[in-house]
């Protein structure tokens, strides 16, 4: 099946500030709302086994974070696994599920009991999943401005899917080569391979609309992917690919953006670099800014503004540093009298 037959368009783009009051389990556990029982299991299985405290390897922050998002995956999994859970979920969110008082009852343990639930304790059952063929991932770019990625903003993406249903008839599947002997006289044999077949009900392929919300989180940077399990290309007898949208930003006129900082060129007056001088700008939403300078501001020289660059992302309240560079505006000419005065001024 070829990749590529990806048919996107945005939706309803509109800007919305992300209110984070709760946590979204489909985000978390990186699959559609519409997600099947078993696509939601898959998809914990896998996010579980990446993230499991024994696997993770790294800096005592990074495995910190991936602790965070081990048990929150547990948490996702644990609501979305269960239909009457998910249900008042899909309706009350977080809250809601909390109201019932059916989050985390009777399970001191907390996010590891249930991996071991799954596993077993362990990470068995690994194997059998390796064997299953896998479609293609689709990638799709989600291009963004800057000022998309400094608020966070909700998209609804409307897709034509291509999936997999079934069809009249019968095929042939689960082929094995088996190998044969047969005897062609006394004492000679011959060994040969041949394929054996099961048959199963048949497949066609088919198209099917689909609305996925894709939130694009606050401090989000170019290359980033936000992940959507097994909605990308199916394959006959196995599992879906995933869907990956690609982050995406063009250039911004004012505003340049290094990791977590960000730099804007400001032009002053030949005055202003002397005299000192304060004024406001308008950052990426509209808030203002104060930036000057109380001394001389020469040629080359920059402010450094805390706090005032791009949010970090999955780090509530916290932002990168803002650098302003000055660039003086000298007259292009003087009359003799300005430059009289001005050696009066300054002489020499
Ligand atoms: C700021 O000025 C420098 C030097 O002229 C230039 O290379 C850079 O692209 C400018 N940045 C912005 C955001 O305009």
């Amino acid at each position: 099946m070829k990749a590529g037959a990806l048919h996107l368009f945005l939706l309803l783009a509109s800007n919305s500030l992300l209110v984070l009051a709760g946590k979204d389990y489909y985000e978390i556990l990186q699959v559609s709302r519409g997600a099947s029982e078993s696509q939601i299991k898959r998809s914990y299985r896998k996010l579980a086994v990446q993230y499991h405290p024994d696997k993770v390897t790294g800096t005592e922050e990074e495995k910190a974070v991936a602790a965070r998002k081990f048990a929150d995956i547990n948490n996702a999994y644990e609501a979305l696994s269960d239909p009457s859970k998910r249900e008042i979920y899909d309706r009350h969110g977080e809250e809601g599920l909390k109201q019932h008082g059916q989050q985390n009852a009777g399970r001191p343990g907390g996010g590891g009991s249930i991996f071991d639930m799954f596993f077993g304790g362990g990470f068995g059952g690994q194997q059998e999943e390796e064997r299953t063929p896998k479609g293609h991932d689709v990638n799709a770019d989600l291009y963004m401005t800057l000022k998309d990625l400094y608020l966070g903003r909700e998209l609804k993406v409307v897709r034509d899917k291509a999936v997999i249903k079934p069809a009249p008839g019968k095929r042939d599947c689960k082929c094995k080569m088996k190998l044969e002997t047969k005897q062609l006289g006394p004492g000679m044999f011959q060994q040969f391979q041949k394929q054996v077949c099961e048959k199963c009900e048949n497949v066609k392929l088919d198209r099917e609309g689909e609305i996925l919300t894709v939130h694009v989180e606050p401090g989000m940077t170019p290359g980033q992917q936000i992940s959507f399990f097994e909605e990308g290309e199916p394959v006959v007898d196995g599992e879906p690919g995933d869907l990956k949208f690609i982050i995406r930003q063009p250039p911004d006129a004012r505003w340049e953006r290094r990791g977590n900082d960000l730099l804007i060129n400001e032009t002053i007056s030949l005055v202003d670099s002397l005299t000192g001088f304060s004024r406001d700008i308008e950052h990426l939403d509209g808030h203002k800014v104060t930036i000057g300078v109380q001394g001389v501001t020469k040629v080359g020289d920059y402010q450094y503004i805390a706090n005032e660059g791009m949010p970090i992302y999955n780090t509530a309240g916290k932002f990168g540093n803002l650098f302003v560079n000055y660039f003086i505006e000298f007259p292009t000419s003087l009359t003799e009298q300005q430059k009289q005065a001005v050696r009066d001024l300054f002489p020499s």
